[in-house]
């Protein structure tokens, strides 16, 4: 029998060599947006993990729209020079058919924030905090800024920020783009009607809520066509009278018309009264959700971590990729792992090849 887990897929008409997705994981290690040495090191060592799908980190379009001080993004010149510099190191090693792409996204509310390792708090006045923005004067949380309610215009820039950043992946060489609609950063803050209060075209019903979303994915669409396209949102937040899954599936189907190859399907992260039953494989059964109401490919995430489980999602038609971030942190030759456990076979690089029977060996024990 061979592992699903191990076979192509192919999203977008872009075809990738399995279905194990690098979840977007912050760095918090970027120099105003620009890539460092840390990045170079963390995305050569993912290329060579055996992961098909490296979803590179939050990358923001607005220098604003950083979550923190050390928050990636694709809003100058600099950056993209230094993006560049990474990729081209890490697609240098990266096992065959790999494929790339940023996480293009905007904090809103939640930008102006210390980095984890600092607290994880609003940044404080003499840390350097910048004004925030959201759909509504609403924060976040006590303690964290009231962001100023966007005006018209200025969502329709942000619109035009969210183009020239998918201009810019273009040019620094990646294979897809994907939209951060999740956690509680700015697409979410229009989706959930917990933080968008507005009652103008972007607030309000559904259809108006997803405007914002919608319209930046059929501009990219328009404008970069050659970089396949995916969204994450967060199909529930897991509390009364947030987002739901309902909505969700119907903010899919419309995505799907307009160009939208997958749906990453993540959860929360809007409000701090969300009630999430974290465990093994918690979010599966949203993707399935999606996957059943839209009739689009998703990629499932959340405590993934072990090669059976995984297997079994894409095996039993859950959904059609998974993605993992933590485990990858841990071990970024967890695919390798997984391959083993599964009896499956994968490429690595020719240098790395003679590990491989270890690796079974390994498996065969434990
Ligand atoms: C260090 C770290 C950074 C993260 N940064 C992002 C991010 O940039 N974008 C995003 O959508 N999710 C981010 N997440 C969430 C992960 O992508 C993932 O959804 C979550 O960790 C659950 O998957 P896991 O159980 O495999 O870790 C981050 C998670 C971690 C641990």
């Amino acid at each position: 029998m061979t592992a699903k887990l191990f076979s192509p897929i192919t999203l977008g008409g872009l075809e990738f060599p399995n279905r194990i997705a690098v979840a977007p994981m912050c760095q918090y290690s970027a120099d105003d947006g620009s890539a460092t040495d840390w990045h170079l090191y963390h995305w050569m060592n993912l290329a060579m993990s055996g992961a098909g799908m490296i979803t590179v980190e939050m990358t923001d379009v607005e220098r604003r729209g950083r979550i923190t001080h050390g928050c990636l993004g694709l809003y100058s010149d600099h950056n993209e020079a230094a993006a560049k510099r990474a990729l081209d190191a890490a697609k240098a090693v990266a096992a065959p058919r790999v494929k790339f792409g940023p996480q293009l996204a905007h904090a809103g509310r939640k930008a102006s924030n210390q980095r984890p390792w600092e607290g994880a708090g609003a940044l404080a006045p003499n840390e350097d905090p910048w004004p925030v923005v959201s759909a509504s004067a609403i924060p976040f949380t006590e303690g964290w800024q009231t962001p100023r309610a966007l005006e018209d215009d200025e969502i329709e820039h942000l619109i035009d920020l969210y183009e020239s950043a998918a201009l810019r992946a273009r040019r620094v060489g990646y294979d897809f783009i994907e939209l951060h609609g999740a956690h509680g950063y700015l697409f979410h803050q229009f989706l959930s009607p917990l933080s968008n209060k507005r009652t103008d075209r972007w607030g309000g019903s559904l259809e108006n809520r997803m405007r914002f979303l919608v319209e930046t994915a059929q501009r990219i669409r328009k404008t970069v066509p050659e970089l396949m396209l995916g969204v994450r949102m967060s199909i529930t937040e897991w509390v009364e009278g947030g987002f739901s899954p309902e909505e969700a599936i119907e903010v899919a189907k419309v995505l799907k018309a307009v160009g939208v190859s997958y749906i990453c399907c993540s959860s929360g992260g809007n409000v701090l009264t969300q009630n999430m039953p974290v465990g093994s494989g918690y979010q599966v059964h949203l993707a399935t959700a999606i996957r059943d109401g839209a009739d689009i490919p998703v990629r499932a995430v959340g405590m993934i971590d072990d090669p059976l489980l995984a297997e079994s999602i894409v095996s039993e038609g859950k959904a059609d990729m998974v993605a993992l971030a933590r485990p990858l942190l841990a071990d970024p030759r967890w695919p390798w792992r997984a391959a083993a456990t599964l009896g499956a076979e994968m490429e690595t690089a020719p240098q790395f090849a003679r590990s491989m029977p270890l690796m079974k060996r390994w498996v065969k024990k434990a």
